[in-house]
């Protein structure tokens, strides 16, 4: 048994079930993405309160792109006032915002005000909120073997200086160290695309929770189980 509590700097979250929340109520699946954002807000409080450093959730996968134009829509419109808002108090929170994922494929608009957010709040000293948009796990790795070939290219660089923490400063998450727990909501056990390779080692979390439903309380309960299990990276 390990003696020595673990660590606990980062929580990464894939957020899932908003769709089956609003379909048991009858409602429609904006509904749920609405009250999936109401969330978003208490979770990224209840995790600053707790002095965690890193919270990174999982608001837009670049397979959701596929969903239909109208779902897509609601989303984008979501993230929209969320920009406008409720970042915005973060900010005043002294919360760090950053994004991770492929801003190309977003609304010029949205990848500006994202950009702005970054800036504002790059000096707070709080807990650093990533959220990851348009965001694929293989395709942020692909992304970071093109820069090291064209580095390599260039002559910037050999191939003998390719080693893991050159692979890691290559990826969207550079200076962010790896999520500790990985939580999954709604029941679902797969890991989607998400941080592939930053949660090598971390702990996963399953709850059939429904993402709206989701609260500090149930957050609380992670943690706890989180202290009691024993990392062993790989060794005995
Ligand atoms: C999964 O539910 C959730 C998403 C695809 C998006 C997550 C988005 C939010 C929580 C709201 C917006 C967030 C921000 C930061 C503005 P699902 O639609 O896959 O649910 P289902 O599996 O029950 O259909």
């Amino acid at each position: 048994m390990s003696t020595e509590k673990n660590r606990l700097n980062h929580i990464a979250i894939i957020m899932d079930g908003n769709g089956r929340w609003a379909k048991r109520r009858g409602l429609p699946r904006s509904a749920g993405h609405k009250k999936g954002a109401e969330t978003v807000k208490d979770i990224a409080k209840a995790v600053n309160e707790r002095g965690i450093r890193f919270l990174t959730l999982y608001a837009f996968s670049t397979e959701n792109w596929q969903r239909p134009a109208e779902e897509v829509k609601t989303l984008m419109d979501l993230l929209r006032q969320y920009l406008k808002y409720d970042l915005e108090e973060m900010r005043k929170n002294n919360i760090r915002i950053r994004f991770i994922g492929e801003r190309d494929m977003l609304d010029q608009d949205i990848a500006e005000s994202m950009a702005q957010l970054e800036s504002k709040t790059a000096g707070n000293l709080g807990m650093t909120l990533v959220l990851a948009i348009s965001y694929g796990a293989r395709q942020e790795i692909v992304a970071a073997a093109k820069k090291i070939a064209a580095l390599v290219k260039k002559g910037d660089m050999s191939e003998s200086d390719i080693d893991l923490k050159l692979f890691s400063d290559m990826l969207y998450t550079r200076d962010i160290p790896d999520p500790d727990i990985l939580i999954r909501t709604s029941g679902e056990q797969r890991i989607s695309n998400y941080l592939l390779w930053q949660a090598a080692y971390a702990e996963m979390f399953f709850t059939e929770t429904l993402w709206p439903d989701f609260s500090a309380e149930e957050l609380d309960k992670v943690i706890e189980k989180f202290y009691s299990r024993e990392r062993r990276y790989g060794k005995i």
